[in-house]
């Protein structure tokens, strides 16, 4: 059993890759590897060889599929971290995952989806999916059975794949390349996931990974893994009375997530979370895109924006422009042949960097004085600061973070690619059998309150027609039992209590749960109906009980004492506990649904594969003999046996 923690990015996701982490390799190497770069992970087994370190020292920096990234430079035993580009595109012949989707996503751009953590859980007509994930994506969006999807060109066909069915065929491919680099089934993972995430999202998520037959562990709220990875580590944390106060910053690809975190002896407690769906890498790529699409009319009268190709090449020449300047103060563009053969060039300063894309960094402020409002705490009491995410590298956006902190050091002792999957990793580390891992607890938060409502009773017109059962800020997992009265059957639905403040219009919709053959108690009168209500491990709700309660009077007869006086009989209450039937509903998809996705991911992924072996092999054949002599032929799905 492999240790697999991933955090899942809207860009890339991660993979801490370290054969430290799968057990046949443990015994031979951790004893090592654990006091240098995993020290909250104790397995002690034999010591390695010489040779055995220096096999798995040799690493080379790249594959096809994926990037292999050094996070921690000049120290031996590094630990690695698998960067696998977030995209799925079809073909004429086959499906290209990761990396190989990058590559050809110029040329097969209306194919091409990325954004898939973005899309997950939605519906077409989501206002976020129409305003915003529709400009980042040339491929047509579509309703798949109530979810958004795709239409898209796979082996000559149009073709519709719901998110879901994207993002299993993703977790897929990350499931074969961790598989193949560990040497070792992988089937159980925790994944990160944005803080932000509502119940419908985590519950795609989860049925995603079914579908590429993974099981989730757990769904670790990346704010969380990121302070995990860092409080696992550390032996000097104060006692519960004092705790060290750290606010976690994460400025990604496509979103901010902040955190407030308290570190004591053995615990972390998240204090508060805020975010902004919409502000990072992506945001900053399109403002120099676009600036620069407007300096070529006029240059060189090209319409940059109207040729989809252009556009990929300017934009992978703004992505360098962005990058220089955040460790220089000016950056040329130079885009070789961008249309019409012409080559085009430019320059930027950083000032003027700064003022193009001050949009995104006004948004950078009001997260940041949310969370440390709700942490109820004051600057004084903040110890640090921590960045994480790409583009916390863009001095204009430290800058910003700097002015919610006036007079503090922001740090960046974390790796910031590295910190989110690290933490998963001791996550699942930490649910492992294999793994013995320091006594760490996690005290996690829900960042949006969830209300039950239901109907009157007929019999108490003054009766509330809705509680708010899980408040923001209340922990996971967490336990609460809901009191009814009631003589016959009845629903409760469980909502999200503030829409409005969701990731931009997601359905609030959790939950319906239906409570069966109820009646009038023995006396006649209404009966006293309990339901337990539950948010658990992975931030989901769900009803894991119901049932009656009465009041029984119970005479109890005392023990005769010898001559003494019999003494009268007693009568003792007692709670008669009887269970209610009861059926409840959420968002998940149907197993039976889920059992035919997994069938046709399994049918597509073994095509897949047979395509590439057969290259394989056609290669191979072709280098042995000299010539091209075509032994293998590809053949499409129809022609296969
Ligand atoms: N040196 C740098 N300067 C500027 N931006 C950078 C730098 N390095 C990375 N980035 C940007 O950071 C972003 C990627 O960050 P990250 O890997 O944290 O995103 P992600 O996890 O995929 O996204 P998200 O968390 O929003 O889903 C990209 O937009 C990338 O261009
Ligand atoms: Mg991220």
């Amino acid at each position: 059993m492999a240790v697999v923690g991933i955090d899942f990015g809207s860009l890339h996701s991660k993979v801490p890759y370290s054969d430290t982490l799968c057990p046949t390799f443990i015994a031979n190497f951790l004893p090592v590897v654990s006091r240098s770069v995993w020290p909250g992970i104790a397995v002690s087994t034999l010591s390695p060889t010489k040779s055995q370190i220096a096999k798995h020292r040799a690493y080379p920096s790249h594959s096809s599929d994926f990037c292999r990234l050094y996070p921690r430079h000049e120290r031996s035993n590094q630990s690695l971290l698998l960067s696998i580009r977030s995209l799925v595109a079809f073909g004429p012949k086959q499906r290209a995952i990761g990396e190989p989707a990058k590559t050809q996503e110029t040329s097969n751009f209306r194919n091409t989806i990325g954004g898939l953590k973005r899309l997950l859980g939605r519906t077409v007509s989501d206002p976020d999916v129409q305003n915003i994930e529709k400009t980042f994506t040339n491929v047509t969006l579509i309703d798949v059975n109530g979810t958004v999807g795709v239409e898209v060109k796979h082996l000559g066909q149009t073709q519709k794949f719901s998110t879901t069915q994207l993002v299993g065929a993703y977790l897929g491919k990350l499931r074969d390349i961790v598989s193949n680099e560990l040497k070792v089934g992988v089937t159980d993972i925790v994944l990160a996931v944005p803080v932000w995430y509502t119940d419908i999202q985590r519950r795609a998520i989860i049925d995603a990974a079914s579908v590429a037959g993974l099981n989730i562990l757990r769904l670790i709220n990346d704010t969380t893994a990121t302070a995990l990875g860092y409080g696992i580590t550390k032996s000097d944390l104060p006692e519960a009375e004092n705790p060290k106060h750290v606010i976690f910053i994460d400025v990604g690809h496509s979103s901010l997530s902040t955190a407030v975190v308290a570190f004591s002896k053995g615990q972390l407690t998240v204090k508060a979370t805020a975010f902004d769906t919409n502000v990072g890498g992506r945001y900053i790529d399109r403002a120099l895109v676009n600036h620069f699409a407007e300096q070529f009319k006029t240059k060189y009268k090209i319409d940059v924006l109207s040729n989809p190709k252009a556009t990929f090449r300017l934009a992978a020449g703004c992505d360098k422009v962005k990058k220089i300047l955040s460790a220089n103060t000016e950056a040329p563009l130079n885009v070789e042949s961008i249309m019409n053969d012409i080559d085009a060039s430019s320059k930027m300063t950083r000032e003027e960097y700064e003022t193009l894309i001050a949009g995104v960094l006004d948004r950078i402020p009001a997260p940041l004085a949310q969370v440390l409002q709700d942490s109820g705490l004051t600057l004084e009491q903040v110890d640090a600061v921590e960045l994480v995410g790409g583009c916390t590298r863009i001095p204009a956006v430290r800058a910003k973070i700097q002015t919610i902190f006036p007079g503090m050091a922001l740090s960046t002792t974390l790796n910031q690619d590295e910190a989110i999957a690290r933490g998963a990793t001791f996550a699942s580390a930490m649910l492992s059998p294999v793994f013995r891992v320091r006594d760490f607890a996690i005290h996690d938060i829900q960042p949006y309150p969830i209300k039950v409502e239901w109907e009157k009773a007929p019999e108490d017109p003054d009766e509330d027609t809705e509680l708010v059962v899980f408040p923001k800020g209340n922990g996971i997992p967490s336990t609460k039992v809901l009191t009814f009265y009631r003589n016959k059957p009845f629903e409760i639905q469980a909502n999200y209590a503030e829409p409005s403040g969701l990731p931009g219009g997601i359905n609030p919709w959790i939950a319906k749960f239906t409570a069966k053959s109820i009646g009038p108690d023995p006396k006649g009168d209404l009966s006293c109906v309990k339901v337990k209500a539950r948010l658990n491990l992975h931030g989901l709700l769900s009803f894991e009980a119901a049932y009656t309660e009465e009041i029984e009077e119970r005479a109890e007869t005392p023990m005769a004492v010898d001559g003494e006086p019999e003494a009268a009989p007693k009568k003792k209450k007692v709670v008669k506990k009887t269970d209610v039937p009861f059926v409840w509903g959420s968002t998940s998809l149907d197993k039976t649904i889920v059992e035919s996705l997994r069938e046709q991911e399994a049918e597509m992924h073994a095509a897949d594969k047979l395509v590439v072996d057969t290259e394989v092999r056609f290669y191979t054949a072709r280098r042995r003999g000299g010539k091209s002599d075509v032994r293998f032929r590809l053949v499409g799905p129809q022609e296969r046996p």
